[in-house]
């Protein structure tokens, strides 16, 4: 069994994003991330908290905005229009969950797609949908360079993903899919998760269930990517899959902490390098 580790793979990435930030500032080009985070959900604090921490050890210019969790949906979108209009701005995150009595895709879609360095812009999701180049999410991006980084070529693979969220679980479903392999995406309602993971060469799971994925669960052999991320009462941090049982079984897997999240992170870092480029350097 292999272990996919994200995490050096991460650091080896953010050291090639530095290189490319300082030829950037040689230019005059500062990369710049807006990262807006509405309330004080402690899950979104720390994933802002490590977004904003990365960026800053790259040379990315952080703006970060903490905003109440009261503030109404117009005043939002005010905060968002201003930002997308300012010229220095390169990419704007809004970090999700947002609460109840805002409508998440009014304010997606007031970001314009060229700062939309989380993919989750209509315009991006539906260009990676066609196979065309786009800003792809984040958590997605990071599975796809993770395995491309260990030479595991998903093309005519059977694929499982868990978890069908605009996220993680469809954006993953178009990437792998335009990369050639075969898709099963299982959610909330999906009967049987046995059935698909059983055929997997890959098994893909981010739902939040600690131990949803077990070894009888998996053919021997399979590659097991781990994007959950739960927190126990011991204050443990695990992941969806019965590590111990399951990497046992499996030809590679990912730890957790340590597999996906760190991907995560850069693959933000990278698509906002790539907003900077593509806004300030062709003009
Ligand atoms: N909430 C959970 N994952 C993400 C993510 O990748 N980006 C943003 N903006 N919010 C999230």
């Amino acid at each position: 069994m292999v272990l996919l580790d994200g995490k050096s793979l991460a650091e080896t990435i953010e050291k090639q994003i530095i290189i490319q930030t300082n030829f950037l500032k040689e230019k005059g080009v500062t990369p710049t991330l807006a990262v807006i985070l509405v309330g004080e959900d402690p899950a979104s604090c720390a994933y802002v908290s490590m977004k904003i921490k990365a960026s800053e050890r790259c040379g990315i210019r952080c703006i970060p905005k903490k905003l109440s969790q009261n503030i109404t949906q117009k005043e939002l979108l005010q905060i968002i229009q201003d930002l997308d209009k300012d010229e220095q701005i390169d990419g704007i995150l809004v970090q999700l969950p947002l609460p109840k009595h805002i409508e998440t895709k009014f304010i997606l879609e007031a970001i314009s797609y060229q700062k939309d360095v989380d993919g989750f812009h209509p315009f991006n999701i539906g260009r990676i949908l066609a196979g065309v180049e786009a800003f792809a999410p984040a958590t997605p991006l990071g599975v796809m360079n993770l395995l491309q980084h260990y030479n595991i070529n998903v093309s005519g693979k059977n694929v499982a993903i868990i978890g069908a969220s605009n996220i993680v679980g469809k954006p993953l479903a178009s990437l792998m899919l335009n990369a050639g392999a075969t898709i099963s995406v299982c959610h909330i309602l999906t009967q049987d998760i046995a059935f698909f993971t059983k055929k997997a060469d890959i098994v893909c799971v981010g739902v939040g269930k600690p131990g949803l994925i077990r070894a009888d669960m998996i053919q021997e052999g399979a590659i097991i990517i781990d994007i959950g991320m739960n927190r126990l009462n011991d204050g443990r941090l695990v992941g969806d899959v019965a590590f111990e049982s399951v990497s046992q079984k499996a030809s590679f897997i990912t730890p957790v902490p340590g597999g996906v999240g760190p991907m995560t992170i850069v693959s933000l870092l990278q698509n906002t390098l790539l907003a900077a480029k593509q806004r300030k350097l062709k003009k």
